[in-house]
């Protein structure tokens, strides 16, 4: 019998693709707030800005493959060789690459539910089966109870710290019993797509606690976050090993880091400064956030991301609906019941003073 095209693995993934941007002239529209996609609604560092444009000359030839000034940049500021640095075109690209590299069809992979769906995806594209285990009441990855679903077919053990869409980051508890844990057979891949958010408030060094680890593990992380280059697509996964590192750059494509991005990443990275006043904006906005939404009847999730997640006191769809007709889009979810939730992206001191009039105006009556 002929095989059916496509393979029916693939004809039964779930279509998932981010929320529409309608940009028909490539630019962003200044009467939207997209307040529902965590990306920066900061924009790069004036360097950055000044590296991409400096770089744009040069758009008629191939970016350099190993993304050299990059890796070496990372290299010096983790302590790790260079030959154990990966990257990708986001790193969503280097979590569905986990997937692949450590799963055949029918192994099991461990993920926290709800999260970022990608690795899930990869799974799934792997021929593998996707175990979610719900997070704490706080919205943190419950790791206890994930090590629990651990099964001899488990291949992937997910961690994704802070977790998107909940915010809450792994204390050091959970990730050392999860590095002694996860068995030595399985790939333990943490998301870090928030890390700098995370670092800055304190949270464990993820990189330090890994060197405990004798099994395999991958930290991916992602410039689209707190360097505010979303648009620009640069992630970078770190590894145990340089095979392991290797498996990563086998399944890259070509030239999948742009020389405008990879230019752009290099000095957002160096410029350390606009770095620091960034997250020192977003956190200041961020407990503003938060305390308004408590005084209006939201049950505010903690952060240490650029997002807040909060349970609505009435139905979660419908505040949104309310929001977008003022030019706000958040993010509306029916996790975790009741009336749902709302992820909402830190944006500047006027987005969050509309946010909280339009919520209490909805609300409010
Ligand atoms: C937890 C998490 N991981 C990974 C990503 C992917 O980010 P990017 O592909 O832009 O690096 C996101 C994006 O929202 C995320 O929330």
């Amino acid at each position: 019998m002929s095989q059916q095209i496509p393979v029916e693995r693939i004809a039964d993934l779930e279509f998932m693709r981010p929320p529409e941007i309608a940009e028909p002239d490539c630019c962003r529209s200044s009467e939207l707030r997209r307040l529902n996609l965590n990306e920066s609604l900061q924009p790069p560092s004036p360097n950055a800005i000044q590296a991409m444009t400096e770089a744009l000359v040069s758009a008629e030839s191939y970016p350099d493959h190993s993304c050299a000034a990059l890796a070496t940049l990372l290299a010096s500021r983790t302590g790790i060789s260079a030959d154990r640095i990966s990257f990708g075109n986001g790193s969503g690209e280097l979590l569905s690459q986990a997937a692949t590299l450590a799963m055949e069809a029918g192994d099991e992979a461990v993920f926290p539910a709800p999260t970022f769906p990608v690795c899930i995806k990869g799974a799934h594209i792997a021929g593998g089966k996707a175990i979610e285990v719900p997070v704490d009441p706080n919205g943190v990855n419950n790791v206890d109870a994930m090590l629990e679903a651990v099964t001899p077919k488990t291949r992937l053990f997910y961690l994704c710290t802070p977790n998107n869409p909940t915010g809450g980051a792994i204390g050091a508890p959970g990730l050392i019993k999860a590095i002694e844990k996860v068995p030595d057979n399985c790939l333990l891949l943490i998301d870090e797509a928030y890390h700098e958010f995370a670092k800055a408030e304190g949270s464990p060094e993820v990189l330090l606690l890994l060197k405990a680890r004798n099994g395999p593990w991958a930290v991916t992380r992602s410039f689209s976050k707190a360097y505010c280059l979303a648009g620009m697509r640069v992630g970078y996964v770190i590894t145990s090993s340089p095979k392991l590192c290797q498996a990563f750059w086998k399944l890259r494509s070509n030239f999948n880091v742009n020389r405008v991005a990879l230019a752009g990443a290099v000095a957002a990275m160096k410029d350390e400064a606009y770095l620091q006043s960034t997250l020192k904006t977003l956190i200041h906005e961020r407990s503003r956030l938060a305390e308004g939404l408590q005084n209006l009847g939201f049950e505010v999730f903690p952060s240490q991301a650029n997002f807040l997640t909060v349970k609505t006191p009435s139905q979660a769809s419908e505040l949104a609906s309310h929001l977008a007709k003022h030019g706000l889009l958040v993010q509306s979810m029916p996790w975790p019941g009741g009336f749902g939730s709302l992820r909402v992206t830190i944006g500047n001191a006027h987005d969050v003073d509309q946010l909280l009039w339009h919520l209490g105006e909805s609300l409010n009556g």
